[in-house]
């Protein structure tokens, strides 16, 4: 395969390491030849880590770098397989990207994108043949995330999506198809992670500190999800809950916060920017939760019931198989275990009771459960065993 990715930000490097480190030819291309020059020195320093970590040969190394050119001319993508886009999440750059792609690289070159919240068939919509247009979604960074979602569009041709697959794997990761909708599997199902964590505090029933530690130490979650929204920062996160809110026709399930869009506003961005639900500046003292087991274990079931019917919506929905969605929300966001094994561990009947609690409480659409849960109640089904 000779790819070419366009964009050299923080995905089309990662992207470009590990098709690289296949063994394969890849052109990295940026219009901004500073982030070229960043791009080349961030892959080198990525692959002398792994050297000194003894997981990589030098020769290896020094072969995986050479793998790698880096150009700002689009005639060199004339010998391209395989062209991703990593450019900035907007639709009129990527469609216009294409067009002009279409000059140079061969009439066969599957042509894919990586944006996380556009529709595939939208960005298609700009090729020639649409029909080798496919979504290829890699997840923050892309050398350790194991997770690729694959996207057919409506105009992607038959056959497609398996040979992606193929090659995914032979890229070392690990592949699951999702349909073309807002979020695709991760970015919708993980929606409650942070959207019923943040109403839960601006109701003031538990403080930040206090919900992350309940969803750290009792629901087994490596991060709580203030600290994760502040180590994505909200500029990233804020944007993603909205753009999923407005694609999904403003479905109240998926409706953003205030909290979280004011620190957007004031540029409180979390980590990158010294502060954002937590304050990052040298010395501030941190929050300590308050170690309220009960108060702990009604968070975890509140955030997780929401999580499980989020995820069970996406199967009645056809978003994505059973198996595939347990393998993206573990490997995609490493979540402790998968939310169809959580739902039939707990009983599909402790889901809907937490939830339909909700509703009663506040009789918001937002709380409201999956049909699919329900059906499978009635008939005493689980999902996985
Ligand atoms: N950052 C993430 O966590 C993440 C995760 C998954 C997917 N994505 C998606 O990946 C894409 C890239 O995200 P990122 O975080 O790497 O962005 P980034 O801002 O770090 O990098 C984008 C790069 O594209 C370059 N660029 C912009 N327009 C261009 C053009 N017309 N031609 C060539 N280069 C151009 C910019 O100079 C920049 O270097 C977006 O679609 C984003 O939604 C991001």
């Amino acid at each position: 395969m000779i790819a070419g990715i366009i964009g050299s930000g923080a995905m089309g490097v990662g992207i470009a390491q590990v098709i690289a480190t296949a063994g394969n030819k890849v052109l990295l291309l940026d219009v901004n030849r500073d982030t070229l020059e960043a791009a080349g020195r961030n892959i080198r320093a990525s692959l002398d880590k792994l050297v000194a970590k003894k997981l990589l040969s030098q020769q290896k190394a020094d072969d995986v770098f050479a793998n790698v050119t880096f150009t700002q001319d689009y005639s060199s993508f004339s010998d391209c397989t395989f062209v991703l886009e990593a450019i900035v999440e907007d639709l009129q750059s990527k469609q216009q990207l294409f067009r002009e792609i279409n000059l140079f690289a061969p009439d066969t070159c599957i042509f894919a994108s990586n944006t996380s919240s556009l529709s595939i068939a939208s960005i298609a919509s700009a090729c020639k043949n649409p029909e080798r247009f496919i979504g290829i979604h890699f997840f923050n960074p892309a050398t350790v995330m194991q997770l690729v979602e694959v996207i057919p569009a409506v105009q992607t041709r038959p056959g497609l999506v398996e040979e992606m697959f193929d090659i995914i794997k032979g890229w070392g990761k690990i592949p699951v198809a999702a349909k073309d909708t807002p979020g695709f599997i991760v970015n919708r199902v993980a929606r409650p992670f942070y959207g019923e964590a943040i109403r839960i505090m601006e109701e003031g029933i538990a403080d930040c500190e206090t919900i992350d530690w309940a969803m750290t130490t009792i629901g087994g979650f490596k991060m709580g999800p203030f600290a994760l929204m502040d180590f994505i920062g909200h500029d990233v996160n804020y944007r993603v809950t909205e753009s999923v809110f407005n694609s999904f026709f403003y479905d109240p399930r998926y409706k953003p916060s205030f909290t979280q869009k004011r620190l957007f506003e004031a540029g409180f961005y979390g980590r990158k920017s010294g502060r954002g639900f937590y304050d990052y500046t040298d010395g501030a003292t941190q929050p300590k939760p308050s170690k309220d087991e009960q108060l702990g274990n009604r968070v975890v079931e509140r955030i997780v019931a929401m999580l499980i019917n989020e995820a069970a919506d996406a199967i009645a929905m056809n978003i994505t198989s059973e198996p595939d969605l347990e393998t993206a929300m573990t490997k995609g966001v490493n979540y402790p275990k998968g939310l169809l094994a959580w739902a039939d561990e707990w009983g599909i009947e402790k889901v809907i009771s937490v939830i339909d609690g909700l509703y009663e409480e506040y009789h918001e659409d937002r709380y409201r459960v999956s049909a699919l849960l329900r059906r499978m109640n009635r008939e005493n089904r689980t999902f996985l065993s």
